[in-house]
């Protein structure tokens, strides 16, 4: 394999137009974008977009601050996409029973949003900031699990949305 490094951050451009190619971005190399008023929407941490999806990337930052601001995501049914979301380290703040090394895979209009407990979490801001790391694949195409997924899935995750909680 060969490997090409540049002295500077190919990404600090204005536009880029040329081959597909393989790379490879450090999550510690990206600066989070914040609000302490308003919760950002997930396209906030966008990193990168083509044609039928995007990558999001959500790193370490400080959670909203505002007493009025909501602190953990909005519930949505992403009506266009199918949502990945590979975790990679930290605690969750928005979900229960998530650990690192987990996979969601929320098919576009499938109702979610943050479980329960983190929601009621959320609304008294026990923590300042989060420490997860997490990378998210929206695609507009609807994604067919293989058989590796589906032996791996953990059939109650649908009904960790209800109180008490099930799963
Ligand atoms: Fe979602």
């Amino acid at each position: 394999m060969n490997c090409i490094t540049y002295p500077f951050n190919p990404l600090d451009a204005k536009g880029w137009k040329g081959n597909l190619t393989v790379f490879k971005l450090n999550w510690r190399d990206i600066r989070p974008l914040m609000s302490h008023r308003y919760h950002l929407p997930p396209s906030a941490h966008t990193t990168f977009v083509a044609s039928g999806f995007v990558i999001c990337t959500f790193v370490p930052r400080p959670i909203e601050s505002d007493p009025g601001a909501l602190k953990v995501p909005f519930y949505h049914n992403n009506d266009d996409y199918d949502e990945v979301i590979f975790y990679h380290r930290g605690e969750f703040f928005s979900r229960d029973n998530i650990h690192p090394g987990m996979v969601t895979h929320h098919p576009c209009g499938f109702p979610h949003g943050p479980h329960p407990k983190a929601f009621a979490a959320g609304a008294k801001r026990v923590k300042a900031e989060t420490d997860e790391v997490a990378v998210m694949i929206d695609t507009r195409m609807p994604l067919d699990l293989a058989e590796a997924a589906v032996a791996t899935e953990d059939k109650d995750y649908v009904k960790s949305w209800q109180t008490p909680p099930t799963a």
